[in-house]
């Protein structure tokens, strides 16, 4: 009799032992809600900064012009992430950052100034932009479990596309730019600066 009770007391505790385990390795794969919902969010704001760069340089340059054709190709890109983020905000139920009418206006200025100040410096702009954006995918990249393997997936293409972008920025002289070193670790923080306050906001 006390060798069947001690047996089923046994039983029971490998059971519970075992079911704790399935549980720790289910709590391991499974990306934090709250994590998700900040690269959903502070994604959609800095693709949609993107967009209204360009937006800004384009409006500068003119569509037509060979500048304005290469900032295009990149403006194109940025539109297909800016789609696939809405389309994720939407699927994943993740509000939005309130700071999207800031973002449109802050973008475009800043797109049409550096513009302004010549191709170079508008080159500069991007190449600062895609540096942090392209460092910011990948720390994202490494938050994600599988359980998002798609999104993971998403978030490396467009950190190559943003890479190209950066790439394209160094062919197009940015380097040259007086003031090279000055303006872009201006445009760096200000993009650091926006990712961690759309993160929350
Ligand atoms: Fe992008
Ligand atoms: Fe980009």
């Amino acid at each position: 009799m006390l060798y069947l009770f001690s047996k089923i007391i046994m039983t029971r505790k490998q059971t519970i032992n075992s079911k704790r385990k399935t549980s720790r390795r289910k709590e391991r794969v499974l990306t934090d809600r709250s994590i998700l919902e900040e690269i959903i969010r502070v994604d959609h704001a800095g693709e949609f900064g993107a967009t209204r760069i360009y937006d800004g340089q384009i409006a500068v340059f003119g569509e037509k012009s060979k500048i304005g054709k290469t900032i295009k190709h990149m403006a194109d890109q940025e539109q297909e992430h800016i789609e696939a983020f809405e389309k994720l905000v939407l699927n994943h139920r993740v509000r939005p950052t309130a700071l999207l009418p800031v973002w449109n206006v802050a973008g475009y200025f800043l797109g049409a100034a550096t513009a302004m100040m010549g191709e170079k410096a508008a080159m500069a702009c991007t190449v600062a932009v895609e540096k942090v954006i392209g460092e910011h995918y990948h720390k994202q990249i490494s938050l994600l479990e599988e359980d998002h393997k798609k999104l993971k997936a998403t978030l490396k293409k467009f950190a190559q596309d943003e890479l190209e972008h950066h790439d394209i920025g160094i062919a197009h002289n940015a380097e040259k730019t007086p003031g090279y070193s000055i303006l872009t670790k201006f445009i760096e923080m200000g993009c650091k600066t926006a990712i961690e306050v759309s993160k929350k906001i």
